[in-house]
């Protein structure tokens, strides 16, 4: 609302926000949504929000959509924050259950806010390369719009993503590659097709509503994040919004300076950003034959590797490798001891906890945050009938 214009992320170039954007003109790298902060911090305090809507919108002043235009919105955010009872063993672990949103993954909240701000600034078709629920949630969003969804899926997606998208009424094509490949497919024939690109960081919007996973879960913490966060890592678009979400808070004053440790959990088979943290690199390279039943972690090169790393390094984080048999044997563990059917994307984190715990890069009085970014339901393809 109080959106003033775009930047690079890379070069800093300024971009006007008046029109669809995809990448920056100049280098070809994400840009950020740059909000007016001292007037935004005037609009709204803290103390206004407990009387508000639970949904994602309760933030809509430090949000992109002007005051006029109508969010398109499925009752996304204001997800549970739930104290982990016994998979924790002594720790003060927390999980944001993210498969509490409209199509069952955070992937709304960044839909939410791209496709109102798709239709608002007249597009009429969007595409999107998926994992599987990005796809899901943008068939729902622009369904909710009254826009036409063209997704592009590797061939081997968890089939409950795939008919998800069928049932809520986009164009289902299925490719024989990897999501990198669905991308460059979208990139060959947009123009042609007169597609507007939703690809992750690739449009300035999605991690606008990404970045309200940082907000609430400043709110629900009292204004004082955890020393912790583990975060699932495909594209990054959760843990660069929420690192974003950081800086907004404490230039609004509603936070301190301090920082938790942030640390991206990816899979064993694909794990470019671990490969590049343990090597020191600034930019990931693509990882060779990728392969994970967690289909969101299936991305084998990420647009914004760089932003991801330096977020890592800067917080005193790090990665997390784990591997996919590991990943499916802890839902059940979650499951059981906690009550909640995650994804392997999430379950890679509560593994990734205990390597941690192990390795001694976690303190026993530390507060520490995990993202269950999704529902095991929709991999079901994935588990046993046992
Ligand atoms: C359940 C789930 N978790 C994590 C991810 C990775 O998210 P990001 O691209 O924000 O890193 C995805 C992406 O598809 C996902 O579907
Ligand atoms: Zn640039």
């Amino acid at each position: 609302m109080f959106l003033t214009h775009l930047e690079c992320t890379s070069c800093g170039l300024r971009h006007e926000c008046v029109r669809l954007q995809n990448v920056c003109t100049a280098c070809g790298k994400p840009l950020f949504a740059i909000v007016d902060l001292a007037a935004a911090g005037r609009a709204l305090n803290r103390e206004k929000l407990s009387s508000r809507e639970k949904s994602l919108w309760r933030y809509c002043e430090l949000l992109p959509l002007p005051k006029n235009a109508e969010p398109i919105s499925l009752g996304e955010g204001g997800t549970p924050l739930l104290r982990a009872k016994k998979f924790a063993d002594g720790l003060d672990v927390w999980i944001k259950d993210e498969a509490q949103n409209p199509t069952q993954s955070f992937k709304a909240r960044g839909m939410s806010v791209a496709v109102s701000m798709a239709k608002h600034l007249g597009a009429k078709k969007l595409a999107v390369p998926s994992a599987g629920n990005a796809g899901g949630a943008l068939a729902a969003y622009a369904a909710r719009a009254g826009l036409e969804a063209h997704i592009f899926m590797p061939r081997d997606t968890p089939r409950a993503n795939v008919i998800e998208c069928r049932e809520l009424g986009a164009h289902v094509d299925l490719i024989d590659g990897l999501i990198t490949d669905c991308g460059a497919e979208i990139a060959r024939r947009k123009d042609t097709e007169g597609w507007f690109d939703m690809s992750t960081l690739k449009e300035p919007y999605r991690i606008e509503g990404k970045k309200t996973l940082g907000y609430e879960l400043a709110e629900q913490l009292n204004w004082k994040l955890p020393d912790v966060i583990l975060y699932p890592t495909g594209g990054g678009t959760g843990l660069i919004g929420m690192w974003k979400s950081f800086d907004e808070m404490e230039a609004l004053s509603w936070i301190d300076k301090n920082r938790p440790r942030m640390f991206s959990v990816q899979a064993s088979g694909c794990a470019p950003i671990v490969r590049a943290f343990e090597t020191g690199e600034k930019f990931a390279t693509e990882f060779p034959n990728a392969h994970t039943r967690a289909s969101g972690l299936r991305v084998p090169k990420a647009i914004g590797d760089f932003l991801i790393l330096e977020i890592l390094r800067e917080s005193n984080g790090g990665a997390v490798a784990v591997g996919d048999e590991e990943m499916i044997h802890t839902t059940r563990e979650v499951g059981s001891k906690e009550g909640l059917f995650v994804s392997p994307e999430g379950a890679a984190c509560f593994a990734a906890l205990k390597s941690l715990r192990s390795a001694g890069k976690i303190d026993i009085d530390e507060r520490i945050v995990i993202f269950n970014t999704g529902s095991g339901i929709k991999y079901l393809d994935c588990f046993n009938d046992s």
